[in-house]
């Protein structure tokens, strides 16, 4: 792939797909990644912080979120751009989208609803936890915020619409960038679903701190500990 090739994606209207397909897969990785790195919180206070410390004194922290706004960019603006295309083409064509047609799922059927959903949590998301007060440590930061039941139920609807996204994205992506075959593809669908469900454990991971789980956890280690010094 050469140089002017890239410089002429946004202009055809396959380049457009073949970077909202692009992005929304390193979007993909960035979650599970993300995950990874939250699902550290149930291990405690020293295992979270530390992970975020060291994360924060990465100096190459602030390129890569860079990285990532312009993928967010990309992937809102030619998600966008080919929808409309679509849409328009749908209108010329005379033709509409029967709904109960085969092969559409609720995944497919609601993409730019989810869309709209993840835009707005994530909006939310950066107000309460990236742009907020870092001072008290970012386990209290994030624990305490899940207290809060208002709080808890966008995680959950944040998680869930990003798991419904997922679930058709990811192997619309692969099939946009013309990865499709026999051998290949049911294992492509197999993994977009895996991806997908396993978005669920963000909201997994609010619930647990809403539900005082880690309180319960704290409690049964002392008690634990008290035994065996005894
Ligand atoms: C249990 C759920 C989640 C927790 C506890 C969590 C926690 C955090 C925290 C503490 C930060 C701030 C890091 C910093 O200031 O450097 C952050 C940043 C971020 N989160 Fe989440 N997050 C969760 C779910 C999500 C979800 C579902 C998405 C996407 C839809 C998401 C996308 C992001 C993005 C894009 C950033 C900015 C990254 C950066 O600036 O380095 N997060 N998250």
């Amino acid at each position: 792939m050469n140089f002017k090739y890239i410089v002429r994606m946004p202009f055809s209207s396959i380049g457009r797909k073949i970077l909202m397909a692009s992005s929304g897969l390193l979007l993909a990785l960035f979650m599970l990644v993300h995950l990874g790195e939250n699902l550290l919180i149930l291990k405690g206070e020293s295992a979270y912080n530390g992970w975020v410390d060291l994360l924060l004194s990465n100096p190459l922290i602030p390129a890569m979120e860079v990285g990532l706004l312009v993928l967010f960019l990309l992937h809102i603006f030619f998600g966008l751009w080919v929808r409309f295309e679509d849409w328009k083409n749908s209108r010329k064509r005379n033709y509409e989208v029967n709904k109960s047609q085969g092969g559409r799922t609720i995944g497919s059927a609601t993409m730019l609803y989810t869309a709209f959903a993840l835009l707005l949590y994530l909006v939310y998301h950066m107000i309460h936890f990236r742009f907020a007060d870092h001072s008290m440590g970012f386990y209290q930061m994030v624990t305490e915020a899940f207290r809060d039941k208002f709080f808890v139920s966008i995680y959950v609807l944040g998680a869930l619409a990003l798991a419904l996204h997922l679930s058709h994205g990811f192997q619309s992506a692969f099939q946009t960038l013309g990865i499709q075959h026999e051998k290949y593809t049911p294992v492509i669908k197999a993994t977009g679903w895996i991806v997908s469900a396993l978005m669920i454990l963000f909201a997994f991971i609010s619930i647990y701190f809403f539900a005082g789980f880690d309180a319960k956890l704290q409690y049964e280690q002392e008690k634990v500990l008290e035994t065996v010094i005894e």
